[in-house]
């Protein structure tokens, strides 16, 4: 079995490495943190895990971390690389849900995220969680920075295009919507009912921080420069996360070798469905479950290619990449406690 750890085991993708890990198989959960929760069960807070997480919160200070294989950081960034040396120096490996080990440049993470990045040198050994671009490294990783959310959605849905450079790659445009618990189970005025619910809002349209995660990563896939226009968007519901993709043609290519270049790159993907060309897929279609469907649209056969990608934020999005990254670090099946039907309705 795997002794885990979870630091910030309160928040929403905290509770659901939670869910996840009730019905992992290979997972043993030695220590789960919150600093204001110390000492109640877990069940308490959360009634969905009653009977099924039998542990309770302990203080960061109290949970013994150095005793797990493998500790999970669902907590705000800056907080993981604070003690990630000391978790490494005892052979446990790390899984950082939030951005520390996400941006290899330090000067532009220490620009976006307005803190100076404490370890360097571990930064450049940690593997970049998004398994499906990048399996090999995370396979042989002591750390993982885990994906951003609408940065899995980019990635996945731009890949087949720019590695077959059939696209514009200095004119991507990302029109993404994420549901409310993407910004976290805090108490702020815009997350209110009466402020989130019957609204429909953009955010981040002159920077966000998900933009140059982005941005390096499809840079490991083209040698052409790279523009891209991202714009986010929160949407009235909790989970789920939709993201248009607009890309503009440069060759010659007919709609079923398109779509053949997508069907190619995931055609053993577990955790990645082509949809039929010209389908609708809806983010209730991946609710709770680590799935990530894609589906291709030419409007008009013209030369724009539009990408549709869903997902749940909070499973493919978050906990459920972390686990499928961990499954990977572990020598174990990848699908190991991520089966999961979606939920519909
Ligand atoms: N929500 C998503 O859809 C999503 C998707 C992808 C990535 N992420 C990233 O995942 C991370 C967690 O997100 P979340 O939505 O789960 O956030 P959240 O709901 O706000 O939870 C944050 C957790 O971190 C703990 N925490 C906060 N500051 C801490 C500190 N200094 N030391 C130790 N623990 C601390 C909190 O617990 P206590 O206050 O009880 O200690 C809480 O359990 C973030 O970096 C986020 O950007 C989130």
């Amino acid at each position: 079995m795997i002794k885990v750890g979870i630091v910030g085991g309160t928040g929403y993708t905290g509770v659901e490495l939670l869910r996840l890990f009730a019905s992992h198989p290979e997972v043993q959960l030695q220590a789960v943190t919150s600093r204001k929760e110390d000492g109640m069960p877990v069940a308490e807070m959360y009634p969905s895990l009653r009977g099924r997480v039998d542990i309770a919160f302990s203080s960061p200070d109290k949970a013994r971390l150095t005793d797990c294989d493998v500790v999970f950081f669902a907590t705000p960034h800056g907080v993981a690389m604070a003690q990630a040396a000391e978790l490494l120096a005892a052979g446990v490996k790390v899984i950082d849900l939030a951005a520390d080990f996400r941006l290899q440049d330090v000067a532009v993470f220490e620009k976006w995220y307005k803190l100076p990045h404490s370890c360097p040198d571990l930064l450049k050994e940690a593997a970049y969680g998004l398994v499906e671009l990048n399996r090999d490294a995370i396979r042989k990783a002591r750390i993982v920075g885990n994906p951003g959310c609408y940065p899995t959605t980019m990635q996945l849905g731009y890949a087949p295009l720019l590695k077959a450079g059939v696209i514009d790659a200095s004119h991507l445009i990302a029109d993404c919507k994420s549901g409310v618990s993407g910004a976290g189970r805090k108490a702020e005025l815009p997350l209110l009912f009466s402020e989130a619910s019957d609204n429909f809002k953009a955010y981040g349209v002159s920077g966000h921080r998900h933009l140059p995660e982005t941005l390096e990563q499809l840079g490991k896939l083209t040698d052409d420069k790279l523009g891209l226009l991202f714009t986010p968007h929160l949407v009235p519901m909790i989970r789920g996360m939709h993201s248009t993709l607009y890309a503009r043609l440069t060759k010659e290519i007919d709609n079923a070798a398109l779509q053949a270049l997508f069907e190619d790159a995931y055609k053993n993907e577990p955790f990645v469905d082509v949809m039929p060309f010209g389908s609708h897929p809806e983010t209730r279609t991946t609710r709770a479950s680590n799935m990530l469907r894609i589906a291709l649209h030419r409007p008009g056969d013209g030369d724009t290619v539009v990408v549709l990608v869903v997902q749940d934020n909070l499973v493919k999005g978050a906990a459920g990449q972390a686990v499928q990254c961990m499954n990977l670090m572990f020598g174990l099946e990848e699908t190991m406690g991520l089966l999961h039907v979606p939920v519909l309705p």
